[in-house]
């Protein structure tokens, strides 16, 4: 019985979670797992919802079971596993039936098997939001054909987070555009997390508050101008005991960050961009340090601690100095998919993006909905030049200097803050010093220089033999 509206491979946490999603908001979901024995479960797990839902023994009964032209969502771990699934699959699909990677896919990747299906569609989308939101109501970043879109987004749209009664997906480009936007968010949640543990650390080693008291910090800043998603789960982390020892969870958390690598390859497309996301950057690095746990004992015992108490520091400054991190942060993760839309062609909608951004996906916030109203005034602008935010930075880059001066001088790491700074102090120097670099350019290489004084190229200087 060919009645389905969507096939799904892949039951896993992401995968399963959507599949019950789709089958609660009315729409048929074929389902087949790599393992029979789960696809079971799930079918037990599915509760009234089983009435919606066509467990398939093997790929020919899952494409059997849906109606044509035929969708089959992916949620299988990204890279090898798409490939081997989209060969499985291809024998068995028609021209006009499509496949959708639901993974954080590698754009590249994506681009690539866009160009490789042929009469089968293919479709790439970014899912943010963890189990719950798959569950619940993800944030989709969507890229593909736009006649692809058409057909899957009233179940897209259907599954996604609501915003005030928008839905929080959309089609953002062609080929590889979708998760293109997905890569960057997750950039920017690398960035937003790094500059929270920033913070945590100058709270915790610098005016010497314990965890519950940190929790309660956070917890105010998340009913002000810096409520997001991941401000409110960091107040719950601080606020946690441990079952087994009793004290705060966060002291028996292993002080070394994790990665899947999508915030690294945020940082790898920026260059290739030439596109300035050094919040990021210093995000994706600051992992990198975090993990050589060894040598970091090492260097702690031959150089002496780092951190050392401060008083110099209120905990509003704290605030200020975030809020103008997250600012310049959104700004240059927004500048890079400008960049990147003008490099492939993608003519994406900026506002639309951070309206997508605004429920469901890890970084939602409060300050998402006023970008998405800065970026429409002017999508071709700067963030952080818009005038609702320049305001804010003008009331906030002082506080963010003190903290950056503060925490260097008191030997605490701030590298996100302290590479938003250096940007906004960048930026906002026209005349800058890489008059130098030009000059040492042309003086060994000479590489040529442009002239201030009459606008001239490939000058060359006086310099000595
Ligand atoms: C999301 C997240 C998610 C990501 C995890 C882990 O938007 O739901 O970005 O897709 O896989 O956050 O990422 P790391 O392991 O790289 O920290």
């Amino acid at each position: 019985m060919s009645e389905r509206d969507i096939g799904l491979v892949g039951l896993g946490t992401m995968g399963a979670a959507l599949a019950l999603n789709i089958a609660e908001k009315g729409f048929g979901v074929a389902v087949w797992n790599r393992t029979g024995e789960r696809t079971t479960e799930f079918m037990d797990e599915a509760g009234p919802l089983a009435a919606n839902i066509t467990p398939a023994a093997t790929l020919e009964e899952l494409v059997a079971a849906i109606r044509p032209p035929r969708a089959v969502l992916l949620m299988v771990p990204a890279g090898d596993p798409v490939d081997q699934q989209i060969a499985a699959l291809t024998p068995l699909l028609s021209d006009g039936d499509l496949i959708i990677d639901g993974g954080n896919a590698n754009f590249h990747d994506t681009e690539r098997r866009n160009a490789e299906t042929g009469g089968i569609g293919f479709f790439g989308i970014g899912v943010s939001g963890g189990e719950e939101g798959a569950r619940h109501g993800p944030a989709i970043m969507a890229g593909g054909e736009p006649s692809l879109w058409q057909r899957i987004e009233p179940i897209l749209k259907a599954i996604a987070a609501d915003y005030e009664g928008e839905p929080c997906a959309d089609w953002f480009g062609p080929g590889g555009a979708g998760h293109f936007v997905k890569t960057v968010h997750n950039g920017i949640e690398y960035a937003d997390m790094q500059m929270i543990a920033e913070v945590y650390g100058i709270l915790r080693d610098g005016m010497g508050k314990g965890s519950d008291e940190i929790g309660t910090v956070f917890e105010r800043w998340n009913a002000g101008r810096l409520q997001s998603y991941l401000i409110e789960i960091s107040g719950i982390v601080a606020k946690t005991a441990d079952t087994a020892s009793g004290g705060p969870i966060l002291d028996v958390i292993v002080d070394a960050a994790g990665q899947k690598g999508t915030g690294r390859w945020t940082a790898i497309e920026a260059q290739h961009l030439a596109a300035p996301v050094t919040v990021i950057e210093a995000a994706v690095a600051a992992r990198n340090v975090s993990s050589r746990r060894t040598a970091r004992a090492e260097a702690e015992d031959l150089f002496g601690t780092g951190p050392e108490p401060l008083s110099s520091l209120t905990v509003d400054d704290l605030e200020a100095a975030l809020t103008a991190g997250k600012i310049l942060c959104y700004s240059q993760g927004f500048g890079m998919l400008a960049a990147a839309s003008d490099r492939h062609g993608w003519n994406m909608n900026l506002p639309a993006v951070a309206r997508v951004w605004r429920a469901g996906c890890i970084i939602r916030s409060g300050m998402l909905d006023d970008m998405a109203a800065a970026l429409a005034e002017d999508p071709g602008r700067a963030l952080m030049m818009a005038p609702f935010f320049a305001d804010i930075l003008k009331d906030t880059h002082g506080s963010l200097r003190k903290v950056v001066a503060e925490a260097a001088r008191h030997g605490i790491a701030v590298p996100a803050l302290s590479a938003g700074l250096a940007y906004f102090d960048g930026m906002r120097t026209a005349r800058g010093t890489a008059n130098m670099i030009q000059g040492q350019r042309d003086y060994f290489g000479r590489h040529g220089f442009a002239r201030l004084d009459d606008g001239t190229e490939g000058r060359h200087g006086p310099w000595a033999d």
